[in-house]
């Protein structure tokens, strides 16, 4: 026994009660524990009979044999909780510590999870902190790496528990378009896209040890890695030492530990200097070895890609036409094209689509896109709100977004609101004065216009003028597209 040995000690049966044995699936068995815990609870057996056993057998009871299921226990809240969160943990014990409590919260001790002190309580909460910080470097510190054969991705990851199953589900949400696997010594979670299933463990040697993209995420950490900061006691826990080898940035830390002193050194005594401008997305193409060469390239490269914010979902890609003689750029994804991964299909782009209409203009002929390819959001409960890009972000994706207006080439360009203004000029303005046709240093024209979810925050009383102005620019950027030679 672990840590607290002392405070658990394995009676003997009471006298006359027979040792029953509980055989559950390896790994975390949270439906055949719930399952033999109703049955235990009903047949009266305390926790010093029962003996658990992790048989590799799928839901096995044990010498209790089959028979109907007993129904759900009336436990206070949090129990449920608690139980889901340390059943996938790697101790033996655990499935006893747990029916230990659930039968002393069911004899008399309801409050028995508020007393924090009780070292029962105190041990399994500990083993609640482990596995959220299991899962917590999972979510963070797992890569994926592109099969060369297919189109999916592949990661390998050695969690300390068994939190496969509580951790797949965060990567659906995160790559819901993408077919990818997860492979660990103790299983393996797979994604085709529509479902989520479990196989047997994978191996290290089934994923690919690197892609050319990686070199432009160890620049971009080399790039961003500030020597004058490094406290490597804070690197270390927060990026504990055994992820390192998934994590393609890692490869260059030492290195750059050991130049750091010297480095920082440098930089005191060297003249104050204006900042160099970088372009991260740049750098990360041209290291690769992925300067795109078509507007495909340059998709596959941004699908790719990490978001500069984690969270989103996808990459939103530009959409329609792709010699389209309009384009409009917008500011970033919303929820709902996070979600499906096209540009303009949520509230802001109905609208869009219908002042389009109004105008005269074709949504279908038009080439959609936004100046930032992820969605940023803050988490409130179950909704995600939109967060404004700052102009670190818009600057980082400018070079994507320029890129893919050359291989467009369209006649006109549109700017939505500020953000696309930035983007485009490299210039924050105000929209109120920048409003009409307008330069962008660019073989096409421009124009610059309200974006359309800035109409949907106005009071209702002042939406519907708004709303004609906004189609009456629709309307200048029709005439205008039709006047410029194709
Ligand atoms: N707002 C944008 O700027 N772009 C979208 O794709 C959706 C909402």
């Amino acid at each position: 026994m672990r840590g607290d040995a002392a405070a658990f000690p394995r009676p003997f049966p009471g006298k006359g009660l027979a040792l029953r044995s509980v055989a559950l699936r390896s790994g975390a068995d949270l439906d055949g524990f719930r399952t033999a815990v109703r049955r235990l609870v009903a047949e009266v057996v305390p926790p010093d009979c029962v003996s658990w056993q992790e048989s590799g057998v799928l839901g096995l009871f044990g010498n209790e044999g089959s028979g109907s299921e007993a129904p759900p226990l009336a436990l206070p809240r949090g129990v449920g909780d608690l139980v889901r969160m340390v059943v996938p943990h790697s101790d033996p014990e655990r499935y006893a510590l747990l029916y230990a409590l659930i039968w002393r919260i069911l004899h008399g001790e309801r409050r028995l999870l508020e007393i924090s002190s009780d070292p029962l309580v105190h041990r399994l909460e500990r083993m609640r902190k482990a596995i959220a910080r299991d899962l917590h470097k999972m979510h963070a510190f797992l890569r994926f790496r592109r099969r060369e054969s297919e189109d999916s991705f592949v990661a390998w990851f050695e969690p300390d528990h068994h939190i496969l199953e509580a951790a797949a589900p965060f990567f659906v949400d995160r790559f819901r378009s993408l077919n990818w696997s997860i492979l660990t010594p103790e299983g393996s979670a797979h994604w085709d896209g529509t479902a989520l299933t479990y196989g047997p463990p994978g191996r290290r040697e089934d994923v690919p040890p690197s892609d050319g993209f990686e070199a432009g995420w160890r620049d971009y950490y080399e790039s961003t890695f500030n020597p004058a900061r490094t406290n490597l006691r804070a690197m270390r826990s927060e990026m504990p030492k055994k992820y390192w080898h998934n994590l393609p940035e890692t490869a260059a830390i030492p290195g750059l530990v050991r130049a750091a002193a010297a480095r920082t050194n440098a930089m005191i005594e060297r003249e104050p200097q204006m900042p160099v401008k970088r372009n991260p997305a740049r750098a990360v193409a041209a290291m690769s070895g992925q300067e795109p060469k078509s507007l495909d390239d340059l998709n596959a490269i941004i699908r790719r890609s990490e978001p500069l914010v984690p969270g989103a979902t996808q990459a939103v890609l530009g959409e329609g036409p792709a010699h389209a003689s309009l384009a409009f750029v917008g500011e970033q994804p919303g929820d709902q094209e996070d979600r499906q991964g096209r540009p303009f299909v949520g509230p802001a782009g109905q609208l869009l689509a219908r002042a389009m209409e109004e105008a005269g203009l074709d949504r279908g002929a038009s080439y959609l896109t936004n100046a930032v390819k992820h969605f940023k959001f803050e988490a409130r409960g179950k909704r995600r709100i939109h967060q404004k890009p700052t102009a670190g972000e818009v600057s980082h994706y400018r070079w994507w977004l320029e890129r893919e207006l050359d291989f467009v080439a369209p006649k006109l360009v549109v700017a939505l609101g500020a953000t696309a203004v930035l983007a485009l000029t490299g210039k924050a303005m105000p929209i109120t004065r920048a409003r009409g046709p307008a330069e962008f240093g660019k073989p096409y024209a421009g124009f610059i216009t309200v974006h359309p979810s800035y109409l949907l925050r106005l009071p209702d009383e002042a939406k519907d003028e708004a709303f004609a102005a906004f189609v009456a620019d629709l309307r200048r950027v029709r005439e205008l597209s039709a006047s410029l030679t194709p």
